[in-house]
């Protein structure tokens, strides 16, 4: 990663590392480029065009999948993209997967096409190129120029293709990926589509191999002392037809900037080979990583060969020690280090899977305000930026693996995770699997052995363990993993399995679960809403405060990790629709916090926390017994209604306390003691009614390089400021200056109203099967021919129909079909002017105004090309050679020109819930300011300035 560059345009909030003199004066000069793939997508939900592979001849894709096709009216998009986000709300969908018409069951909503056109210098020729793709939701076959690359079906592992031989040098190249989404992989909501980043790698011939750096660190017996010793691996790849020579020079340079170490290693390298490179280097005083303070080194790897730099690589690495006891629990560097969790899916309102870095970085900060130190990456491996955010900022990571399994195809896939993942000091330890069905028996044991071993190859520094939902039982995986994980299950099962086993380390990978939606304080099964009161959870799970008391007092459980620091879309509990996402948040899918996050934030930090519950608007309720609970981490509270004392309460561990209060509106107070002495003031009050809309950014300002992210609140206000906690006004927002905005949310599990508003072109069809003549020919290959020119005279040629089935080509015949067809300088001012083709059976070359527009090769794809730069107001030839190879053919099944529109953007609109709602604006390349205003009946209108400032983007594909 170029991460000078990157830096420059980082979040200023998620910067730790300071770069000084030192590391930007370094040479950074290499050929190896990585280039973001992620702008200027084509994109079209469905598949018109069957299976689009020849399996019969190399390069011979159609369809989307071919060189010639248009796709001049798809929608343009960004990546990262989900279309699902996209879907409507369907009650007759998979309720666990959120309700959207996606998957079995829905085939038109289910399989889509991305394209992308991109142009290479003659000077790549030499060079080693990969396409990258971080992850897309899923079975995704890849094309390149026609060439069919790769095929990968699993959703959340990275994948990559070496496409050096299949690139157009000096010229354009384009790749076309099929996404099919019509199986689902989990029982949650999982998106569909290129969700995470695509890049394209440039490496010399002799470079360090794809995910070719292992560095790690360690001291005697496995706790931080003086000395430490960093182990150095890099894979170097030669794909050259000679031999070679590579001095590997290895650079470390410590948290402020300051080169610490070095080391140089020599290899030769066969023909065609790759070659493994060791180093071993000591130094000390090293500055350790954790949660609290996270000191990030980085490792810059040089190559040269017969003289000359051929690579340079930079790793972000930390020095870190971790390790499970099985009576002290986790220990990060020789220390116990109670595992503060909270167990995540990749899913947030507005963007869906589709995540940029930006809101990483906002969603991993956001966890960390209630004291969360850990985060489970359930059940799958993670968007490798999660991992970049979670070392920045200071997160542990358990990294989970998607299945069990020890065959082949599942080996290849932990694979790739544990060699991309294993250098990030955050990554703590590995999940191998979630509550498998095999987990206890004798088979599911050894898949996990087989699986724990082939890990310890590829990374010997960290811990394996599952999240296994049986009690007390030692059969199948739990026996054999090092680290039994614990889901659910509290009570005596824990102490009997510890008592049983005492040698063995364990962890609550899966823990809490209190359902719970924020600002409603009663059940409402109608609605979809559970109280956030803590008291409910499903039968197999419990609150937060039944599993956090067993956990604290039992140092060898490690602490563990509560399900889920954020609500997610799907399995909703315990309600189904209208219900739409889960409930099992400590905050909601905008990141607002419920009730609870006040309880982990007084349990899990060291701030001082005094917190009420509910909201104090109950009209109606006037005289009536309300429930009132504090959380607070001080040793007494004294709560006031309106000023009157209601008593003081003394804090009991764990726990929070509770007085019936008789509402009357006003304000309802609170103070925390310690010592005796006052610590910490907290109120409520009743509000007035809506008076106006707010906007509060997270971050007012941006960096102008198409991917960062404001996160706006919206929040409707009474007259003095307040925000109203039952608020539900229904919200409209205008954009102006570089921005766009990429999606809009509220937190409400049961609100059906669209998270994007996408633009749409309008298309007119218009048919042209009239003026076809057709004449057999015996070389239609020629592009001279004078039958395709303008001028050529076809009066005395038979009409075709080029509406029937099949025909007038006889077997292995070749012919010419022409005809005139007329536009206007108004539809040539349309966005995308198409020529589309029913069937040209088999293979067609087109002609318009006597120049070749395009091929096509598949008799059963509709074939479709750009016509608009051939075109010209008034009267147009369009002539097509074709040869009919078995059967009869020829240009059959209609003709069509289609006018594409300029999309029309759409109004974007959110109703607050419980007074709040979310809007996530991105910058676009240019710097400038942004300005959003938020509009709502009845109330006064609010405008946010959000600067978008100047920066240099990280190298990007144009
Ligand atoms: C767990 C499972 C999670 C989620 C949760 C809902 O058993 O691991 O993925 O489904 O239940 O309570």
């Amino acid at each position: 990663m170029q991460f000078a560059k990157l830096f420059r345009c980082f979040p200023a909030t998620a910067l730790f590392v300071v770069l000084t003199s030192t590391l930007l004066a370094a040479d950074t000069n290499s050929p190896r480029e990585r280039l973001l793939f992620d702008f200027g997508w084509k994109f079209h939900l469905g598949n018109e065009w069957g299976a689009a592979i020849g399996w019969a001849k190399a390069g011979s894709g159609s369809g989307p999948a071919g060189r010639s096709f248009s796709d001049a009216s798809w929608r343009t998009v960004n990546l990262p993209h989900d279309w699902v986000v996209e879907l409507p709300f369907d009650q007759g969908a998979d309720g666990s997967h959120g309700f959207h018409p996606v998957g079995p069951g829905f085939a038109a909503n289910s399989v889509a096409w991305y394209r992308r056109t991109f142009g290479l210098p003659k000077s790549d020729a030499g060079k080693r190129l990969w396409l990258e793709f971080d992850g897309v939701f899923r079975d995704a076959q890849v094309f390149v120029n026609g060439w069919f690359i790769g095929h990968h079906e699993s959703g959340y592992s990275s994948f990559r293709y070496d496409i050096t031989d299949v690139a157009n040098y000096g010229g354009e190249n384009v790749v076309a990926v099929k996404v099919d989404a019509s199986q689902f992989e989990g029982w949650f909501y999982e998106g569909a589509g290129i969700y995470r980043h695509v890049w394209l790698v440039k490496t010399a011939p002799l470079a360090i191999a794809p995910d070719g750096t292992f560095v790690y660190s360690r001291f005697k017996n496995n706790v931080p002392d003086k000395t430490v010793e960093i182990h150095l691996q890099t894979q170097l790849l030669n794909s050259q037809t000679n031999a070679a020579r590579a001095k590997v020079h290895y650079e470390i340079i410590g948290p402020e900037g300051k080169a610490v170490a070095s080391d140089s290693e020599s290899a030769r390298l066969k023909p065609w080979a790759q070659r493994m490179v060791r180093s071993e280097i000591r130094f000390r005083s090293p500055e350790l990583w954790s949660p609290e303070s996270p000191k990030l080194y980085q490792l810059i790897t040089t190559v040269e060969s017969d003289g000359k730099r051929v690579d340079r690589q930079e790793t972000t690495f930390g020095i870190r020690t971790v390790a499970f006891d099985a009576n002290k629990g986790f220990l990060l560097n020789g220390k116990p280090y109670v595992l503060k969790g909270t167990c995540n899916h990749q899913d947030m309102a507005g963007v869906g899977a589709a995540l940029p870095d930006a809101l990483q970085y906002f969603r991993i900060a956001k966890l960390k305000e209630f004291g969360d130190s850990a985060y489970r990456t359930s059940h799958n491996a993670p968007t490798p930026e999660l991992l970049d955010a979670c070392d920045r900022l200071g997160m542990l990571v358990m990294d989970e693996n998607r299945l069990l399994g020890s065959d082949a195809a599942n080996l290849e896939r932990f694979k790739g995770q544990i060699l991309r993942d294993r250098n990030h000091p955050s990554v703590a330890i590995w999940s191998i699997c979630n509550e498998e069905s095999r987990q206890s028996y004798p088979d599911g044991g050894r898949v996990g052995a087989h699986m724990q071993e082939f890990l310890k190859q590829l990374d010997p520094t960290r811990p394996v363990t599952a999240a296994e939902n049986v009690g007390d039982t030692y059969s199948g995986l739990m026996g054999t993993l090092e680290v039994r994980g614990w889901n659910y299950h509290i009570g005596p099962d824990m102490d009997n399995y510890h008592k049983e086993h005492p040698l063995q380390p364990e962890v609550g990978t899966e823990q809490g679960s209190t359902v719970s939606t924020r600002g409603i304080y009663k059940n409402d099964p109608v609605r979809g809403y559970v109280s956030a009161y803590d008291e409910n959870a499903p039968p197999w799970a419990h609150t937060a405060e039944r599993w956090w008391s067993f956990f604290a007092v039992r140092p060898w459980l490690s602490g563990g990790f509560v399900w889920t620091g954020f609500d997610y879309r799907g399995e909703p509990t315990p309600y189904s629709w209208p219900c739409i996402n889960s409930h099992f948040g400590i905050l909601d899918t905008c990141g607002f916090p419920k009730d609870n996050f006040w309880y982990y934030q007084a349990q899990w930090t060291d701030q001082p926390v005094l917190h009420l519950l509910p909201h104090w608007n109950w009209p109606g309720l006037e005289g009536k017994n309300i429930d009132v609970w504090c959380y607070a981490n001080c040793q007494q509270v004294e709560l006031f209604l309106n000023g009157r004392s209601l008593g003081r309460q003394t804090m009991t561990n764990y726990s929070h306390l509770h007085w019936s209060v008789k509402y009357e509106p006003g304000v309802l107070s609170a103070k925390g003691y310690t010592d005796g002495k006052v610590v910490s003031e907290t109120k409520v009050e009743t509000t007035g009614n809506p008076a106006a809309v707010q906007l509060t950014p997270d971050r007012p300002t941006i960096n102008a390089d198409g991917e960062d992210v404001s996160v706006i609140t919206v929040s409707v206000a009474d007259a003095q400021h307040r925000v109203v906690p039952v608020a539900a006004n229904l919200v409209h927002f205008a954009l102006s200056g570089p921005g766009r905005i990429l999606g809009v949310g509220n937190g409400d599990p049961s609100c059906h109203e669209p998270d994007v508003f996408t633009p749409q072109s309008p298309i007119r069809s218009v048919t042209e099967n009239e003026g076809w003549r057709w004449k057999k020919l015996p070389n239609i290959y020629n592009p001279r021919l004078p039958e395709f020119r303008t001028d050529f005279d076809d009066t005395n040629w038979d009409t075709a129909n080029v509406q029937s089935d099949s025909g007038p080509l006889e077997e292995q015949e070749q012919g010419v079909f022409r005809t005139k067809i007329r536009v206007s300088e108004p539809d040539l001012a349309s966005q995308a002017v198409e020529l589309q083709f029913n069937r040209i059976d088999e293979d067609g070359f087109v002609y318009v105004n006597g120049r070749r527009v395009g091929e096509s090769h598949d008799w059963q794809a509709p074939a479709v090309f750009d016509v608009k730069p051939f075109l010209h107001p008034g009267e147009n030839t369009i002539a097509v050679g074709v040869e009919n190879w078995s059967g009869a053919g020829g240009l059959n099944k209609g003709v069509t020109l289609q006018f594409a529109g300029k999309p029309v953007a759409p109004a974007w609109q959110r109703s607050v819930f419980n007074g709040l709602a979310q809007i996530l604006v991105q910058s676009t390349r240019e710097p400038g300011e942004i300005q959003l205003t938020a509009s709502a009946e009845g109330l006064s209108p609010a405008t946010v300035t959000i600067q978008s400032q100047p920066c240099t983007p990280r190298p990007f594909v144009p």
